[in-house]
């Protein structure tokens, strides 16, 4: 019997609900989602303010789920299971999510699932053309977090390595600014980046020979910082645009060359990236052009899907449900994590 999941993600600055049947075999089927991004509310500040995140979560849940129900066809009473997102991410923000879950799920009669917000990203690409099959690696680049995992179905996660400070993500928001690109600036990064010389300025690639898969960007940042002043005194386009294509050929490396690590490591020959930074096309040919030459095969969600959304975090409770790892609970007494380690979710 299959099982109507509706999904709702509020983590950070995108609201996004998915509905999604969970079947009895293969990947759950994604019948619509919708996304609210919050991305020009939060550009004059140069960076999401959480207060006003969670007040827009609040404006933008129910209308957006009332739309999913109508793009699918489905009415409010044949939801069976509401998930949200648990954690990690801003705690009103999330709040909001689990506020509306709990309070649809009591209404409705129906139990409610908090899912693991990097758990959505990493299952992401099973929702696309090409979806992976277990075990593999698996690259989570986001804006919180970077970590090489090795993944061996669903609940089945260990940490390889992750960031000892900032998160590629970060970095390239971080970089962007000191460049004076607005928010979110990895996408406006990797758009001025196309325009430079990734060779002009040599910039350091942290750890990249630590022998460990752990990572390291804010050495990079700082590098950026020196870079990026001195251009203030001789302002020209062309080397800001210089110093992005550096800021990303930086970045891209050392993800690229841990990666490899990871697959040589584990010996694995299948790839999965998830996460924002997944978006980045640098990051994409490089990877798919390494990997070609190794036999690895890499899996990428959908672009539309890379950066936050409901989609997946429907998906996982319903891969969750699907694998009989976990039931939804009906007590609508919830919580959130705003700091939770993926790899402390043990599957039962
Ligand atoms: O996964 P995500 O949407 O949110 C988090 O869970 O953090 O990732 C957002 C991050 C931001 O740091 C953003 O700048 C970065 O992903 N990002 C990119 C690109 N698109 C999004 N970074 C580089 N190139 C892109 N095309
Ligand atoms: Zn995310």
């Amino acid at each position: 019997m299959s099982s109507l999941v509706l999904g709702i993600e509020s983590s950070c600055d995108e609201t996004g609900v998915a509905l999604v049947r969970t079947r009895e075999h293969g990947v759950p089927e994604l019948l619509a989602h919708a996304l609210h991004s919050q991305v020009a509310m939060h550009a004059d500040y140069g960076g999401v303010v959480p207060e006003l995140a969670s007040r827009d979560h609040i404006r933008r849940l129910i209308p957006l789920a009332n739309q999913v129900l109508a793009q699918a066809g489905q009415a409010l009473s044949a939801i069976d299971i509401v998930a949200f997102t648990r954690g990690p991410g801003l705690a009103g923000a999330l709040l909001v999510g689990a506020g509306v879950a709990c309070a649809l799920g009591a209404a409705l009669g129906r139990p409610v699932l908090g899912v693991h917000h990097l758990e959505g990203h990493l299952l992401s690409p099973f929702l696309s053309q090409d979806p992976p099959e277990f075990p593999f690696v698996a690259l989570l680049v986001s804006g919180g977090h970077t970590q090489l995992m090795r993944v061996d179905g669903v609940g089945r996660y260990a940490l390889l390595g992750e960031t000892i400070d900032d998160a590629a993500g970060e970095a390239f928001d971080k970089s962007a600014k000191l460049l004076g690109l607005g928010y979110p600036g990895g996408p406006a990064l990797a758009r001025l980046a196309e325009f430079g010389d990734a060779t002009a300025f040599a910039l350091p690639r942290p750890l990249l020979h630590s022998g460990d898969l752990d990572f390291s960007f804010a050495g990079l940042k700082t590098a950026v910082l020196t870079q990026a002043r001195k251009l203030e005194h001789q302002p020209c386009e062309l080397q800001r645009a210089d110093l992005a294509a550096s800021t990303q050929a930086a970045i891209v490396e050392v993800l690229v060359k841990k990666s490899l690590k990871a697959l040589t490591q584990t010996g694995l020959l299948r790839l999965v990236v998830a996460g924002g930074v997944g978006a980045n096309q640098r990051l994409r040919e490089q990877l798919n052009a390494a990997c070609a030459v190794r036999g690895v095969r890499v899996h990428y969600p959908e672009l539309a899907l890379c950066t936050d959304n409901g989609a997946m975090i429907a998906l996982a409770a319903a891969m969750r449900v699907q694998a009989g790892i976990e039931a939804p609970r009906s007590d609508y007494a919830f919580d959130v994590r705003p700091r939770w380690p993926l790899h402390e979710l043990a599957a039962a």
